[in-house]
């Protein structure tokens, strides 16, 4: 089978691209971006501090306000240009916008050196529940997954994985990936989610999630969270949705796109929550949740399932094994975008580029896989800080700067329907979001700081 590629327009020095094999390709791969480790272990564990519900409310309005037209500025830069982010902001920005790629290029890998830390942890407790069961003591137990040899090797392995299927390329490698994870994910989330609703005492755990405290709501941490949350879970601020987009023909409708990918995210990310939260009340765990923010969910969870027996060790499997998927196909988009960089410029062929920079950010990431500290930090400051930064930065260029009508832009293959809405869009691209985001950016500062401090000991 051949790739279906653009033609490359005459008199243009870009070579033909690679494209989505079929609408349903991308859409998948770009569902699969966005559902990864943030809609399970990062959403919960973010939520549980939140206050639950006070931060669901918080986080439906950040995805609806500012994920969704920043997802409409990525897309829109990746289908106009063709290319990742450096050479998408060099074509719309002039050479001054190369930092923001660089950045992004950056932010990918950085991210992907912790997230497949974790992804490997995933990887672990699934072996583990299919062959051994789940250990008595789950959080001796954790100590011991987070920790050294093993926890690089998982890693290691985990990247090993990612590696393998970006350099097969975008149609043969990433879109069929995504075709049969992304579906099998959502059952196997779905079916949990029904079982967790007959377990006994699950009542308490949806009171949790479920009833906002009004108090909580006015909480600026819980606004800064559920806004870095929401960029986080979108995969937004890096360039990931750019970089996928850049593989779209001209014609395709975005903003049917943009609303289905977030739709399905926070589907999923709700649905993870109807399954964490009930389990771990009704088992009456909901103290181990806040006693390890990065390690929450591993501590709790496992916890949960051995006390279940049987059941549990199938139950269990059946969640690592989502999560497994959902951090893959996130992986690979962190991936794909430092990838894509490399390859377009400077001319590396896609198989070196992907095990070049796989190496590397293989390299990076075993200090994360030591110690859980650092791990948090660089959450902190790539998962978060940047985020925050590199969306800001997106939306200014997109509402302001570039080279090309973004109205008219967001209109090329749009649907009537939305045609009409173009002009509010655009009105939060340019008015709403830089002051909210650079509000957000402030206090993510001051939270990173802390966390740096933290780290070093200062305090
Ligand atoms: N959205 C992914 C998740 O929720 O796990 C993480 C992620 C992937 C963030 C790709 C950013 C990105 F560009």
């Amino acid at each position: 089978m051949t790739p279906s590629s653009t033609p490359s327009p005459e008199g243009s020095a870009k070579p033909a691209r690679e494209l989505w094999g079929t609408r349903w390709g991308f859409v998948l791969a770009a569902v699969g971006s966005a559902v990864g480790l943030g809609n399970m272990w990062r959403f919960s564990y973010i939520a549980a501090e939140g206050g639950g519900a006070a931060f669901l409310l918080l986080y439906i309005v950040m995805i609806a306000l500012l994920g969704i037209p920043l997802m409409l500025c990525e897309l829109t830069v990746g289908r106009k240009t063709h290319l990742s982010p450096i050479g998408a902001l060099r074509e719309l920005g002039g050479k001054g916008w190369v930092p923001l790629g660089l950045l992004f290029v950056l932010t990918g890998f950085l991210i992907l050196s912790y997230y497949s830390v974790i992804a490997g942890w995933t990887l672990r407790y699934a072996a583990e529940a299919a062959t051994v069961g789940f250990a008595p003591d789950a959080g001796a137990h954790f100590g011991e997954i987070a920790a050294g040899g093993s926890a690089v090797a998982w890693h290691l392995g985990f990247m090993v994985l990612t590696i393998a299927i970006v350099m097969v390329g975008v149609q043969k490698g990433i879109e069929r990936a995504a075709l049969v994870l992304m579906p099998s994910l959502m059952l196997i989330i779905l079916g949990l989610a029904v079982w967790a609703f007959f377990l006994e005492g699950s009542a308490e755990g949806y009171a949790f999630y479920l009833m906002p405290d009004v108090g909580e709501l006015m909480d600026t941490t819980v606004l800064v969270q559920a806004t870095g949350q929401a960029l986080f879970s979108l995969s937004l601020g890096m360039g990931a949705m750019l970089t996928f987009a850049s593989y779209l023909s001209r014609d395709t409708d975005l903003n049917q796109e943009a609303v289905t990918i977030s739709f399905a995210d926070f589907g999923v990310a709700f649905a993870a929550g109807l399954v964490v939260f009930p389990v771990i009340f009704a088992l009456g765990l909901q103290d181990s949740v806040t006693e390890s923010t990065v390690g929450a969910l591993f501590i709790s969870l496992p916890g949960a399932f051995v006390e279940m027996g049987a059941a549990g060790r199938i139950i269990g499997l059946l969640f690592f094994v989502a999560l497994g998927v959902g951090a893959i196909t996130s992986a690979i988009s962190l991936l794909e975008v430092v990838t894509s960089s490399m390859i377009d410029e400077f001319g590396i062929g896609r198989r070196n580029a992907a095990i070049g920079v796989g190496i590397l950010i293989g390299i990076v990431g075993i200090f994360s896989a030591l110690n859980t500290d650092f791990l948090g930090l660089v959450d902190a400051i790539a998962g978060d800080l940047f985020l925050v930064l590199g969306g800001l930065a997106m939306a200014i260029f997109v509402g302001w700067i570039m080279k090309a009508d973004p109205a008219q832009e967001l209109a090329r293959g749009a649907g009537e329907g939305f045609k009409v809405i173009i002009p509010t869009v655009l009105f939060l691209i340019r008015f709403v979001l830089p002051p909210v985001i650079a509000i957000v950016l402030f206090f993510s500062l001051q939270n990173s700081w802390i966390e740096v401090r933290a780290f070093f000991g200062l305090g």
